[in-house]
């Protein structure tokens, strides 16, 4: 296969070097951690070893300033050998760019050099119990009481959000408002009246804690505020439209490696005395696959680049990323387990585990029929 001849020097650069870490640091112990469901340590550390952290921050905060498309890049290779350890990765851009989209010169002075270099830790938390697709309804409420907000309720399905230092923690200052209330907090680890909830037990993405907030009383400093009250819905979607397309290179990278092992697998395995690589059925569904992941990723770069050159209101092709890339990691992996056969349907074998890490790239940063709604509405102008 042909590399992609349109990346950049430096794309091509840092998408070997996030290459040759996965395969060699972070590969080797993504199969341990989705078992003990443990925070992949060793692998987040070669992460912050190899300074990859920094690639989505402006050089003036202390990053690489290498864009969007550097971060895709990335985050596919990292996601080919862990799709756990590539949600975390993902995480500290879609906590952290609230920061720069919508932050003061002191909040940006504050975070974001130490979120380049993996100091800090970052979350997103939009998600209620009663709030998934339907964001604008959260309820978690802010109330403003001199130069403090005092923020109650609970959110859910928070990546991260156990071991994060700073959190972007979106609530209302008025639930009738819907969109217009949202507005976005910094909360920071140890605030009083900010605790950590449960931790889920899930299917996929195991290595990835995920986990509910809840805020009693907590006390949030004016000065934590992102943006004016009513922009934090808006904020929440800008920072979506530009993190879509790199969990969407996850999901690309969950189908490469899904597409790599039924490859290796048909080559080996004998039946009928031949290698089932020589049965057309075989090869038929293999190359449905490589088409899959080729489109997934051109899709995914398309996106990624518009965001790179600046193009606002990339909604409509960052949601068709996300979405098709997701859709195809699906079905790609579940295709892996059918070349692999009842192997495949054994937790032997990593398909097995690429299979239940797919789903979840259909279900987080919006569901696969959110993104269609997403991509209806922009088709239909309504
Ligand atoms: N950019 C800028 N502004 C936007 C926008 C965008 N992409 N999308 C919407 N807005 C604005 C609208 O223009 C509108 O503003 P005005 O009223 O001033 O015109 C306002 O936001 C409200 O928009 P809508 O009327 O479209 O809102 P809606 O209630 O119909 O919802 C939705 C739209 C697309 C369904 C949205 O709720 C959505 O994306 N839902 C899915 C949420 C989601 O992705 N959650 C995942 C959380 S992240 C996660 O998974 C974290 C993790 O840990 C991995």
């Amino acid at each position: 296969m042909r590399d992609l001849f349109y990346l950049t020097d430096d794309q091509r650069a840092i998408r070997d070097l996030a290459r040759k870490l996965a395969r060699e640091r972070i590969a080797p112990h993504a199969a341990r951690y989705d078992e003990a469901e443990a925070y992949p340590e060793d692998s987040m550390r070669a992460i912050l070893e190899s300074g990859l952290f920094g690639i989505w921050v402006p050089e003036e905060y202390g990053g690489n300033d290498l864009g969007c498309l550097a971060l895709s890049l990335v985050a596919e290779e990292i996601a080919w050998a862990c799709a756990a350890t590539a949600t975390q990765y993902l995480d500290q851009p879609l906590g952290g760019l609230p920061i720069l989209l919508s932050g003061t010169a002191e909040q940006k002075k504050k975070y974001l050099p130490r979120l380049a270099t993996g100091e800090l830790l970052a979350a997103y938390s939009l998600s209620e119990p009663g709030a998934g697709s339907d964001a604008a309804g959260l309820k978690t409420t802010a109330a403003r009481r001199g130069d403090r907000y005092v923020l109650n309720g609970s959110k859910q399905w928070c990546t991260n959000g156990d071991h994060a230092d700073v959190i972007t923690v979106f609530a209302t200052v008025d639930p009738k408002k819907r969109a217009k209330g949202v507005t976005a907090f910094l909360v920071e680890k140890g605030m009083p009246g900010f605790a950590v909830g449960k931790k889920e037990k899930k299917m996929g993405i195991r290595a990835s804690p995920t986990v509910a907030l809840h805020f009693t009383d907590c006390e949030v400093p004016v000065e934590q505020r992102l943006g004016a009250e009513g922009e934090g819905f808006t904020l929440a979607m800008r920072t979506l439209d530009m993190t879509r397309p790199a969990t969407g290179a996850m999901a690309v990278g969950i189908g490469q490696a899904a597409l790599d092992a039924a490859v290796g697998y048909a080559k080996e395995r004998q039946q009928f005395g031949q290698a089932i690589a020589s049965f057309q059925g075989i090869q038929f569904m293999l190359a449905d696959m490589a088409m899959l992941v080729h489109s997934a990723r051109l899709m995914v770069h398309h996106a990624a680049r518009q965001v790179d050159a600046g193009i606002t209101g990339n909604t409509y092709e960052a949601s068709m990323a996300k979405c098709w890339a997701a859709d195809a990691a699906m079905k790609v992996a579940t295709d892996a387990i059918q070349v692999f056969g009842g192997y495949g349907y054994t937790r032997e074998f990593p398909v097995e585990r690429f299979f239940r890490d797919a789903k979840i790239m259909q279900i987080y940063e919006g569901t696969s029929q959110i993104q269609r709604i997403v991509i209806a509405r922009e088709l239909l102008g309504s």
